[in-house]
């Protein structure tokens, strides 16, 4: 590490290391600080044990407090040598460096000072995403309300976007370029999509919820997976330096140190669960990613990586909107006699029943095996099992333990996830180039 400080060392083995570090100290201060929060009122039931248990909430407070505090470490071992030189004013020892750099076969160590800008700014994003998600946390907000809270987090990040790239045309595929040419502009609706993104990657991570362990468990399969999908392009680097290699770069910088702080979480928050993540933790790790996809030009890559989440989120639209009625909690039912889970289901009552267009497609869905309905002896829908995947698993695997079902999940996602970059590193070259 303390080589690392001098400017021969490289940035990548300081990261790796401050991200062990960042690993240790949320581990510690997660079990230090748990009375503290349940002290102050951030607790929680666990719902799915027998002895209904409360444990500590809120605890991607500590993930995202030592996360940026490890953020801010690791600046001088990426930037050191090019203040040293702005404030020496040497005009050449640049080129110097890069040179002995290259002789060395150094090829990831360079990083120009442009670069803290976009440092400065995902690191503005993730606080102000983890104010909100405290402030979430602290007043328990109805989904409608808190939906749009990542957006006014993502304006740093999107007025950098506008000042330093403001590139807003997209490629277009192969066969289309008879019609619209090569690339098409987009202008104010690509901000409107980066939007979309950075609204999307925090709240589908928060519904895909209510077990131990999924929340961090599936960030950490995201995680690793753009971790990989980097490696594809710096690993090529070492001997030849690819042109998305410095945004390649700048996302594992930002992800290594946040999965330490997860790995952490996860040894806490793994059935049976000694704490709870709370929703800053699903804000903060859903702005972690859509931090490294906008800025790092590869959200449509970052999407293939969200297909379960997308999926879910899909699949649970007619709760969301209110045309299915939505409880408060949609997790899986725990049935204290087997210590299973099984679908949680929403019951419709006869002061409010469904519109019978709505019931016919819940009918159809059941038919399709896409959701369990009962309906009573004259055929109308009385209920059906709450619309998200984890309820769906459970429909098509029968009653699963809690820990179970957890990792079946992350499997599932884990695959989704490779064949994903898969499709991206094969069949996106068909599409894009000649
Ligand atoms: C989201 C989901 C909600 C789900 C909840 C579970 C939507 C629209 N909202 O709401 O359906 O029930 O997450 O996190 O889909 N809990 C457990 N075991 C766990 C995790 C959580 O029992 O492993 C319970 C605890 O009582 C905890 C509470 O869920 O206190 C946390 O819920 P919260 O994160 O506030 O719910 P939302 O994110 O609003
Ligand atoms: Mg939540």
């Amino acid at each position: 590490l303390i080589n690392a400080w001098s400017s021969d060392g490289e940035p990548l083995f300081a990261s790796i290391a401050i991200s062990g570090i960042a690993f240790a100290f949320t581990y510690g201060l997660i079990r230090w600080t748990g009375d503290v929060f349940i002290k102050r009122g951030y607790k929680g039931r666990d719902m799915s044990k027998k002895n209904a248990v409360v444990i500590p909430e809120a605890m991607g407070l500590v993930c995202a407090l030592v996360y940026l505090l490890a953020i801010v470490n690791f600046l001088p071992f990426a930037f050191k040598r090019d203040i040293v030189e702005v404030t020496t004013g040497g005009g050449n020892k640049d080129a110097v460096l890069e040179a002995q750099d290259i002789e060395m076969g150094r090829f990831l160590h360079r990083f120009p000072l442009e670069k803290l800008a976009s440092y400065g700014f995902a690191y503005g994003t993730l606080a102000s995403v983890t104010i909100l998600g405290i402030l979430d946390d602290s007043f328990d907000m109805r989904w409608r309300h808190k939906f749009f809270i990542p957006a006014f987090a993502a304006l740093p990040m999107l007025a950098l976007y506008f000042v330093d790239f403001g590139v807003t045309h997209v490629v277009v595929p192969l066969p289309l370029r008879k019609y619209m040419g090569e690339l098409i502009d987009l202008g104010g609706l690509y901000y409107l999509y980066m939007a979309a993104v950075a609204i999307f990657c925090p709240n589908c991570i928060n519904i895909l919820a209510g077990i131990n362990g999924i929340e961090v468990g599936q960030s950490l399969v995201i995680a690793l997976l753009i971790a990989l999908n980097d490696m594809l392009y710096l690993l090529p680097s070492v001997h030849q330096p690819h042109p998305a290699a410095d945004s390649h770069l700048f996302s594992i910088y930002l992800l290594l140190p946040f999965i330490g702080v997860s790995l952490a979480l996860l040894k806490h928050n793994w059935y049976p669960a000694k704490v709870f993540v709370g929703d800053t933790y699903c804000y903060f790790a859903g702005m972690v990613f859509a931090v490294v996809g906008i800025l790092g030009h590869f959200s449509k890559t970052l999407l293939l990586l969200f297909i379960p989440q997308i999926f879910n989120f899909v699949y649970s639209v007619p709760q969301l909107i209110g045309i299915v009625p939505c409880p408060r909690h949609r997790l899986p039912h725990f049935n204290a006699r087997t210590g299973l889970l099984e679908p949680s289901v929403a019951t419709f009552s006869n002061e409010k029943p469904l519109r019978p267009i709505v019931g016919a497609v819940l009918k159809l869905l059941g038919k399709a095996k896409l959701l369990r309905v009962q309906t009573d002896k004259d055929g109308r829908v009385i209920e059906t099992t709450n619309l998200t995947i984890l309820n769906l698993w459970l429909v098509w695997r029968g009653p699963l333990r809690e820990d179970r079902l957890a990792a079946e999940i992350l499997v599932m996602q884990s695959l989704c996830g490779l064949l994903g970059l898969w499709v991206r590193h094969s069949l996106a070259s068909l599409l894009f180039t000649a």
